[in-house]
């Protein structure tokens, strides 16, 4: 049964509209969890843009599941990552402008470094997956990276509007998955999910955890977090 992570993120980023307050990613956190989320994520960006250090500190403290923290590849979130010892950190490519992250990282123009920076993290126990796009590539260079495991971006397939293309890309992530599971990776997938285009990839069986965020607090508007919560866990299981 894969689990999911739910992604706090958009609570924050309503909370930074006013630099108020509420609602508090903490406490959206404690309740995804009372509805039966199996990890919580978040991402610490460079601009602070919603998740501030003050929430990363508090949900260390108080997520009883696993905290997984999205980051970028950078000295300042490395020491970061080693100060609050998330369980896991999914590195991500990121850019100032982009709404959101836009893609896999680039694992071939960095590839020395990169072998350092995950076995630092690892060494400290926190598991280090990393982005990438549903490419052969990427899973075979995350594996030469020594990473933990991948999470596979699933934003492609989320965005297909014709079925032909759903299709399409659901074999490249189908293939990507088989192929990090044979290399003995940990398969994580994320971004763009929701409650409609969440049924065909959740039947990817070796999928083992979904990651997903914007469509459950939107949804929580109408329903409130555990509802939408539940929900989403009955549809990733
Ligand atoms: N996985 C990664 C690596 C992401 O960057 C994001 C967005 O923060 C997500 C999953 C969740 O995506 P969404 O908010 O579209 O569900």
């Amino acid at each position: 049964m894969a689990r999911l992570s739910v992604n706090v993120d958009h609570v924050a980023t309503v909370r930074q509209a006013r630099l108020a307050n509420e609602p508090d990613p903490v406490e959206a956190a404690l309740r995804a969890e009372t509805a039966g989320a199996d990890g919580i994520t978040v991402h610490l960006r460079e601009d602070r843009r919603h998740i501030q250090d003050r929430d990363l500190l508090l949900l260390r403290r108080t997520v009883k599941t696993r905290l997984n923290l999205e980051m970028a590849a950078t000295e300042e979130m490395h020491s970061i990552a080693l100060e609050v010892k998330p369980d896991m950190v999914t590195l991500v490519p990121e850019k100032r402008q982009e709404l959101t992250t836009e893609g896999g990282l680039d694992l071939r123009t960095h590839t020395e470094s990169l072998k350092r920076f995950v076995a630092s993290l690892r060494d400290a126990s926190i598991d280090v997956n990393l982005f990438i796009d549903p490419v052969p590539d990427a899973v075979k260079m995350s594996h030469r990276i020594g990473a933990s495991g991948v999470e596979v971006h699933t934003g492609l397939y989320a965005e297909a509007r014709t079925a032909r293309d759903r299709i399409v890309e659901l074999k490249r992530i189908s293939d990507s998955v088989m192929l990090a599971k044979r290399l003995g990776l940990k398969v994580h997938a994320g971004h763009g999910l929701d409650y409609h285009n969440i049924k065909d990839i959740a039947s990817i069986r070796e999928i083992e955890e979904f990651a997903i965020g914007f469509s459950i607090i939107a949804r929580s508007i109408y329903t409130g977090i555990e509802e939408a919560v539940r929900e989403m866990v009955r549809l990733v299981s």
